[in-house]
């Protein structure tokens, strides 16, 4: 027994000491000077070495969709690194499937710049603009959903597809010691160039949601880039739209809705929108009147914790349930989901247990 103390507390040392000798190596020999990044065999920069790849390429003004402000939890940091990165890290390898693993895929947040590297990246994110945006409206949806009015600077503007996002800049404040981005789903239409709205919820104890919701006011000045995505409006077909959104995932879906209305779009779509009591919706009437304006659309608003005292003759029970009641088949049809992981999930297994392949489902979980 004594002998095996003692051997556990031999191998924790040195284990620290390891771990002690390899911060101080980072730090001492950290510092990498300058390092030559390739990118798609074509672009060249001369880097300062040491910052992790995703710090380095923002430096450049070289955007890659991150939601979790390169904490290596969101896992949609993905670039190809052909040579240069080093060994995949144990933080990475929960996001990476075997194909990507095999194809140089890493996480730009972990992959860290110490020597020449070259990496492979979208074109599209080439044309992923920053812009210092003002807050020109801002105005509560619900008790927890703020929806923001930004206007793009003089001269400004920003292509993008119905349904991408971008991501918004949470300064240093009172309470948050680190600048953070986080993704938010343009609700506007793609129309207009020189606008985006957002609609926000509140996350207690959230650093970009705190920011805005009590500290952000008309008229501020707030940093965003994008747009990012491959959750958009798909144009080369004529199927049903079946759309799904529980809380803010209403945004990407507004945009959608807004571009087929002023674009005329001849094509059916139901949209379901699940919430739990009716003070938790928002925009009903404008959805209502979609019904008369678009070409065949039918809203169907569900909440699933009604009871008694509340004022409501519609849908109860969860976007599941009002998806049994009305979808019948999924005949030529294709679906855009966007709300929380586990709705996704349930309705994703309910469309395809309906018939519905894996590739008409479009999806954004957040
Ligand atoms: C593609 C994409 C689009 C998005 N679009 C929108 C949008 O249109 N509107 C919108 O409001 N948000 C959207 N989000 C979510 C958004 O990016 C942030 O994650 C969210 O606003 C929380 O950020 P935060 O900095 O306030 O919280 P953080 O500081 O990141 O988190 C604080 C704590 O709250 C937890 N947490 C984070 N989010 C939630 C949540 N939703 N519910 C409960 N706990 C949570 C975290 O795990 C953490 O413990 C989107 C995310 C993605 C990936
Ligand atoms: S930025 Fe989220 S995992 Fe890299």
């Amino acid at each position: 027994m004594k002998e095996i103390i003692i051997t556990t507390i031999a191998v924790t040392a040195i284990s620290a000491v390891f771990a002690f000798l390899l911060t101080l190596a980072d730090r001492t020999i950290g510092d990498y000077g300058e390092v030559k990044l390739l990118i798609n065999n074509d672009k060249e920069f001369t880097v300062r070495g040491g910052s992790s790849l995703l710090s380095t390429l923002i430096d450049e003004k070289i955007f890659i969709p991150s939601a979790c402000g390169g904490k290596g939890t969101c896992g949609y940091c993905k670039v190809k690194v052909h040579s240069g990165g080093g060994p995949v890290l144990p933080t990475e390898t929960p996001f990476l499937t075997e194909k990507e693993l095999k194809s140089d895929v890493r996480l730009s947040c972990q992959c860290k710049v110490k020597q020449e590297i070259s990496i492979e990246i979208p074109e599209e994110l080439f044309n992923v603009k920053e812009y210092i945006a003002t807050v020109e409206e801002m105005e509560n949806m619900t008790d927890v959903i703020k929806r923001l009015k930004l206007k793009l600077p003089e001269g400004e503007e920003i292509s993008f597809k119905p349904g991408q996002f971008i991501q918004l800049m949470a300064p240093i404040y009172d309470g948050n010691d680190e600048e953070v981005y986080r993704a938010y789903s343009i609700a506007s239409s793609a129309a207009d160039k020189t606008h985006i709205e957002l609609f926000i919820g509140y996350v207690p104890g959230g650093k970009a949601t705190t920011y805005v919701h009590q500290h952000l006011k008309v008229g501020d000045e707030v940093r965003i880039n994008g747009p990012y995505g491959h959750f958009y409006y798909q144009d080369d077909n004529d199927r049903e739209m079946i759309l799904v959104a529980v809380g803010t995932g209403i945004a990407p879906i507004f945009s959608i809705l807004n571009h087929m209305k002023e674009e005329n779009i001849q094509r059916k779509a139901r949209f379901y929108f699940g919430a739990k009591t009716p003070s938790d919706l928002f925009l009903l009437d404008y959805f209502k009147d979609l019904e008369d304006t678009l070409y065949d659309f039918k809203f169907i608003p569900t909440l699933s914790r009604v009871t008694e005292g509340h004022n409501w003759d519609g849908e109860r029970g969860r976007v599941n349930n009002a998806l049994d009641k009305y979808l019948t088949d999924t005949e030529h049809k294709e679906a855009y989901l966007c709300g929380n992981p586990p709705m996704i999930q349930s309705v994703m297994e309910s469309l395809k247990a309906k018939g519905l392949k894996d590739e008409l489902i479009y999806f954004d979980e957040f």
